[in-house]
């Protein structure tokens, strides 16, 4: 199996169009999807596209970079779309009147409701995908010793990861839960499922909405410039 991982930061979505074209141009399969980008940002940032920082990065990036490879994937099956979620989804509430936090802004309700975003776009997709032999599922990694959120911590991070910092995974133990949904073939079957300590876990009550699921694909489509779930012609 021929591995591939984005080296350059992602910033704007005309980045990760490009990131999808090299791709797919390298790569005649894809098996496995891992979405494992996110940020953290105390602070209220506006990308070049003119969206809020971690909703942009931590769900329309894999939201727009799945649709994007998922006919390479589809053609590619059996194959895999795992995305990097985290527990925090359980405290998120997705604003659809005011995804950004243009009206009022904090970092932990942005990447609340981002991870909760994960979770409704892996349970949409795995909808969509049935009856084909692509799954998607969805992860809490645990928490893991990285330099996430370093940039501009809050100040709740700021004091708690110093005293957590000796019970945290190291990256390689982060990583594993990915790992296992990438390769476990007991596993080759089960999709639209949430992960977290090695089994699946209920998610959030709002995770299973499916109204709002298919309102947050349709802005989410319209924010990437998508069409029905692909790339406009
Ligand atoms: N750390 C935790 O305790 C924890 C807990 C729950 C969930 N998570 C989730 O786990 C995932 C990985 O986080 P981490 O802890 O490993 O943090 P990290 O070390 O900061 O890594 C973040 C990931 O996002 C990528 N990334 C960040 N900004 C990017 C950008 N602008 N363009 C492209 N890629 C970008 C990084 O790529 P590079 O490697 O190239 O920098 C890396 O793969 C995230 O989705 C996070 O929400 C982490």
């Amino acid at each position: 199996m021929a591995k591939w991982r984005c080296s350059s930061p992602i910033s704007s979505q005309a980045q990760v169009r490009r990131l999808a074209e090299q791709a797919l141009a390298r790569l005649p399969r894809i098996d496995v999807l891992i979405n494992n980008v996110g940020g953290y940002w105390n602070t209220r940032h506006v990308t070049v596209d003119g969206l809020e920082r971690i909703f942009a990065l931590d769900h329309l990036v894999p939201f727009l970079l799945t649709n994007l490879l998922l006919d390479r994937i589809t053609h590619s099956a059996p194959a895999r779309v795992i995305t990097v979620s985290s527990n925090a989804q359980a405290m998120g509430r997705i604003r659809l009147d005011d995804l950004q936090g243009a009206s009022a802004y904090s970092g932990a309700e942005a990447y609340n409701q981002s991870k909760l975003a994960n979770i409704l776009f892996t349970y949409e997709l795995a909808r969509r995908l049935a009856g084909t032999a692509v799954t998607a599922n969805a992860l809490h990694p645990g928490l893991v010793h990285t330099s996430f959120g370093a940039e501009d911590p809050g100040r709740t991070q700021r004091l708690l990861v110093p005293v957590l910092r000796p019970f945290m995974k190291s990256p390689a133990g982060g990583a594993a839960m990915s790992i296992r949904l990438a390769v476990a073939p007991e596993l080759r079957h089960v999709s639209g499922r949430y992960f977290a300590r090695g089994r699946p876990k209920r998610s959030a009550r709002s995770s299973y909405d499916e109204t709002l699921a298919a309102r947050l694909w349709q802005t989410s489509a319209n924010l990437v410039g998508l069409t029905l779930g692909r790339r406009q012609s």
